[in-house]
């Protein structure tokens, strides 16, 4: 786990009612990507692990027979059966638990398991090596994030609006909840782990691969969903500012609208990073 955290459910509370609005897609293509690199064809079964609103399940369901989410977070399995209804989905279901509870959460045999900015709260040592029960012989654990520091050609288009004033956010952030990064009923002075591949390799899997789907494309915000984005986000989740969340939103409004009178800001999409391990045969 996290040096110095302990994981509660309080993670992302209040956050599902903003996520889909908020949060930018992963880059168009990651789905494609993902069913070239590891051949899906429609059958076999998928388990999305922290699957928030079900962004990675719903996308990838028409590659499986089945496909199962899981999240502790009610509100966000609330959101991706709405998600499901919405998109006609018939093969996806929703398992309220955290990771640490598999194996036994959900009956094994899956093709893929998959992780879209999630592992990284979990106990990944422990999680890994329930994968690793759950997998079919020579089925693929799959990392997806967005990437970091992405090289500046991703970046060549102008913007036709500011772009998200994300330093002067953090500032209000850290004006309100404090100079540590805020998870939960903790704190995170040092963010959340990375090099998944040692933990990865340490339990077992092997065949690892890297893919970069590209992406770049100017994507236009309004203030609602950037005040959306910022609600979504663990370190800036609703339930953290308290009985000051109102006083909070209009703050975070007002520096909005002076960095962008008209309320119209512009990004670019970030590539996103896929990486797959596959389990022995
Ligand atoms: C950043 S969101 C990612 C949602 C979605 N997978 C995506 O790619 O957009 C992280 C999700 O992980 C879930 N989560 C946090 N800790 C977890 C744990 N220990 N086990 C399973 N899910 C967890 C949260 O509830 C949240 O829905």
């Amino acid at each position: 786990m996290i040096d110095g955290w302990r994981w509660d459910s309080t993670l992302f509370q209040g956050s599902a009612a903003y996520y889909g609005r908020g949060r930018l897609p992963y880059a168009p293509g990651f789905a494609e990507t993902l069913r070239a690199a590891l051949g899906l064809d429609g059958r076999g079964r998928l388990l999305d692990v922290g699957c928030g609103p079900g962004t990675v399940a719903l996308a990838l369901a028409g590659f499986f027979q089945e496909v199962v989410g899981l999240d502790p977070d009610q509100d966000m399995l609330a959101e991706a059966e709405r998600q499901r209804e919405r998109r006609g989905i018939t093969n996806a279901r929703w398992v309220p638990g955290r990771a640490e509870d598999l194996p036994g959460a959900v009956s094994g045999g899956f093709r893929v398991v998959a992780f879209g900015q999630s592992f990284h709260w979990t106990d990944r040592d422990r999680v890994a090596a329930a994968v690793l029960e759950l997998l079919e012989p020579g089925g693929a654990f799959v990392h997806l994030s967005d990437l970091k520091n992405p090289p500046a050609e991703a970046h060549s288009s102008p913007l036709p609006h500011p772009a998200p004033p994300a330093e002067q956010i953090s500032e209000l952030v850290r004006h309100y909840l404090g100079p540590e990064r805020r998870a939960g009923q903790g704190t995170l002075p040092n963010g959340t782990p990375g090099r998944e591949d040692l933990v990865l390799a340490r339990a077992g899997f092997e065949n690892a691969e890297r893919h970069v789907v590209p992406a770049g494309q100017v994507v236009t915000r309004g203030v609602d969903d950037l005040v959306a984005w910022v609600f979504s986000l663990s370190f800036s989740a609703p339930h953290l500012f308290g009985d000051r969340l109102e006083d909070f939103r209009r703050d975070l409004h007002a520096l909005l609208r002076q960095a962008s009178p008209d309320g119209r800001f512009a990004e670019h999409l970030p590539p996103t990073e896929i990486m797959t391990w596959r389990r022995p045969r």
